[in-house]
């Protein structure tokens, strides 16, 4: 596996997902993702930065066989842990890059990214949304869902702390729209602000 500047959490494998699951981002959350989102018979569908893959599971469930779902996390241990929990509903996990996606253009008619952004460096969340575009069709659509502009007392707290951290900062000034922007996506908007979410998780959608 080639080596990036994200930050990955093998060691978390086997805490992942009931630490998630307490949090309030496990797999109710995840429904809550699948269905901000209408699929198409046969769509194409990428979870960038898949984790233990809950997000696509929950689609599966959601929408037909037909649909083609594929997985990339860098971390082999949550790869893993995909695996094992889908075991035949036919979706592909594999260890990959945002930064580097093995795919050719055009491919896929959305992508999906939970969480994923504040693991980033500045420079690997502009690499990771050339490559999205890159690998999305025409009018694709992408999903991000993750940590924007602090807007209550306890997330402005929180902030405070993680704000050092150079992966957090950018999103934590509500950055990620401008470089959804510059990368050239079009209608981006915010399209749920879960208060309730520790008052500062964005799902964020855009065109291609
Ligand atoms: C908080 S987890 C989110 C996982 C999953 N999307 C979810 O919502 O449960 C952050 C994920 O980002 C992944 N990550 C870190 N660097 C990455 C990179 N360069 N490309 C893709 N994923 C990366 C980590 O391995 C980890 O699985």
């Amino acid at each position: 596996m080639e080596k990036t500047k994200g930050i990955t959490i093998n060691w978390m494998a086997r805490i992942y997902d009931p630490l998630t699951n307490l949090l309030g981002l496990g797999k109710n959350f995840m429904k809550l993702v699948s269905e901000s989102i209408k699929f198409k018979e046969n769509d194409r569908i990428l979870d960038a930065g898949c984790g233990t893959g809950t997000l696509l599971i929950e689609i599966r469930k959601k929408i037909g066989k037909k649909c083609e779902l594929i997985g990339i996390d860098p971390s082999e241990k949550l790869i893993k842990v995909a695996r094992n929990k889908s075991k035949n509903l036919n979706i592909k996990f594999k260890e990959g890059l945002i930064e580097n996606i093995k795919f050719k253009n055009n491919y896929f008619d959305t992508v999906l990214s939970t969480l994923v952004f504040h693991h980033l460096p500045t420079e690997l969340k502009k690499k990771g949304l050339k490559e999205i575009k890159r690998v999305l069709k025409p009018k694709g659509r992408l999903l991000i869902v993750d940590v924007g502009k602090p807007e209550n007392l306890y997330s402005r707290l929180v902030a405070f702390f993680l704000k050092w951290y150079e992966c957090f900062d950018s999103n934590l000034r509500g950055e990620l729209i401008n470089l959804l922007k510059e990368t050239g996506f079009k209608d981006v908007k915010i399209i749920k602000n879960k208060l309730r979410i520790m008052g500062m998780i964005n799902f964020i959608s855009a065109k291609k």
